[in-house]
């Protein structure tokens, strides 16, 4: 048999001596070395595998992404068996416990925890930007009286590129730095135009006194008072939600955001995909699905009657469950405190005793543990909110405001990697072939 060697010649890096995989391709009896670097092989190594000169090679088939990665990344770290998440390097136990969104918003994006003159600065310029074009109210006024408020921020952020043209010049860092602070000062306030709209009630514009959870609690609660004070617990309570969903490595959003981002267009389109990712019942959509679900169950009495029907396939455990995560998400424990100083506030919500329940008895099931289920940010987020005195359909467009600070760290990360192309993968096809057209005269 005879066996020939193809030594890594472009961009598979120099694989330390051993640090290779020798594959042989029984076709052609021909053995390659490939090298592996980071846990990983270069899936263009695998086109040097072919059968003939005509073969295009090898490629990878990976449905979902299970086993791919898309990017080297340094801003968020995950370690699924352990339950570790690290902003930075920073572990989300500490951010949660002594820093603000804003602060954790300058870390993912500048790499580093900012001094007391770069925060104030950061803050000031968010602070300054707050306010949208006054067209905003008018188109949101076209959506329908009832009209969920993702869609209407999903829409709303896109067009947020019409009313800032030069933002398309993004190869211009003073360019991506002024949408980057537009982005993070208005995404709140296009939130709140949402809710108002969908309560029908007039919009009340930011407060540039108050903090940044705070401002968004006066814009969706504000009434007929002429200063909108919120609980200073219930203000700190948000902001930490807004900590825990900032960022979390290649979530499904944020590869809509590096994907559409790689074609080069502006950062208001590539974060538009990402709220319509994020809208999904799988993704950030799943906080508004755990709250129904708790509310069709209603009672404890009912939760073993329910794990069955999930074990039957009936349907999913919603706020259960990772495709990274198989121990229990940091977040959710997190959160399942902040769910007390809340109550402090707001008194108990009675969804959480169920809560509770469920995560009990689904912990102590067979199903769940051989699957690796366990509560995931989503799971005790939509409690939170509910005591916060959001509607349900409020869930996912607060997701999307902690999100906006990652889905901006990972833009720039991609436009700066010199290894990012546009992104264009490949397919297996499988429809016919040679098809002759017929007139449909014959047809
Ligand atoms: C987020 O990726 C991220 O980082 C996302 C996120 C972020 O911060 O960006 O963390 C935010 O999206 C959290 C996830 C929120 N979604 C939900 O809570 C919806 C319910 N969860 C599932 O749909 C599911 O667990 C996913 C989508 C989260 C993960 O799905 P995977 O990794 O593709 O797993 P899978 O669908 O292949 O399931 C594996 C098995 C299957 O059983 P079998 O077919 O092997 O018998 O586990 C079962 C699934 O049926 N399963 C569940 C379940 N989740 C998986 N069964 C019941 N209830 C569930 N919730």
């Amino acid at each position: 048999m005879t066996t020939e060697t193809q030594q890594s010649t472009d961009g598979g890096g120099v694989a330390t001596s051993g640090e290779t995989l020798t594959v042989t391709d029984n076709r052609t009896g021909r053995t390659y070395e490939i090298p592996i670097q980071d846990g990983t092989i270069r899936a263009t190594e695998l086109r040097k595998i072919k059968v003939d000169d005509d073969d295009f090679g090898l490629m990878t088939y990976d449905p979902a992404y299970m086993a791919t990665a898309s990017c080297r990344s340094a801003i968020t770290y995950i370690d699924g068996d352990r339950g570790i998440l690290e902003y930075r390097g920073y572990p989300i136990e500490q951010l949660a416990e002594n820093s603000t969104y804003l602060e954790v918003a300058y870390l993912l994006i500048h790499g580093h925890l900012p001094s007391r003159q770069e925060l104030d600065e950061w803050d000031h310029m968010i602070t300054i930007h707050t306010f949208v074009h006054e067209n905003v109210k008018e188109f949101m006024q076209g959506f329908r009286y009832d009209a969920h408020p993702m869609g209407m921020l999903l829409a709303s952020v896109g067009a947020l590129s019409t009313f800032y043209p030069e933002a398309s010049a993004i190869k211009d860092p003073e360019v991506r730095y002024t949408q980057v602070i537009r982005l993070l000062a208005k995404m709140p306030t296009l939130a709140a135009f949402a809710y108002r709209h969908n309560r029908g009630m007039p919009y009340v514009y930011p407060d540039n006194d108050l903090s940044y959870p705070a401002n968004f609690l006066s814009m969706i609660y504000k009434v007929a008072e002429l200063k909108y004070n919120a609980d200073p617990r219930l203000e700190r309570a948000l902001d930490v939600l807004f900590i825990l969903h900032a960022d979390h490595e290649q979530n499904c959003s944020t590869s809509a955001v590096r994907s559409v981002g790689s074609s080069q267009v502006d950062p208001y389109s590539a974060i538009a995909a990402g709220v319509a990712a994020l809208y999904g019942p799988l993704h950030g959509g799943a906080n508004e699905q755990v709250l129904r679900m708790l509310r069709r169950i209603e009672h404890k009495d009912n939760v073993p009657d329910f794990v069955k029907g999930v074990k039957a396939g009936n349907e999913r455990l919603m706020g259960f469950g990772h495709r990274v995560y198989k121990n229990y998400d940091p977040r959710a424990k997190i959160i399942q405190r902040a769910c007390y100083d809340v109550f402090e506030v707001t008194g108990t919500n009675p969804l959480l005793d169920l809560a509770l329940e469920l995560e009990k008895i689904a912990l102590e099931d067979e199903y769940f543990i051989e699957r690796k289920l366990y509560p995931n940010v989503d799971f005790y987020s939509g409690i939170i909110y509910e005591a916060l005195g959001m509607p349900v359909e409020m869930f996912p467009v607060l997701f999307a405001i902690g999100r906006t600070a990652g889905w901006i760290a990972q833009w720039l990360e991609m436009i700066d990697d010199q290894e990012q192309k546009i992104s264009r993968p490949r397919q297996i096809y499988t429809g016919p072939r040679g098809q002759q057209y017929v007139p449909i005269s014959e047809r």
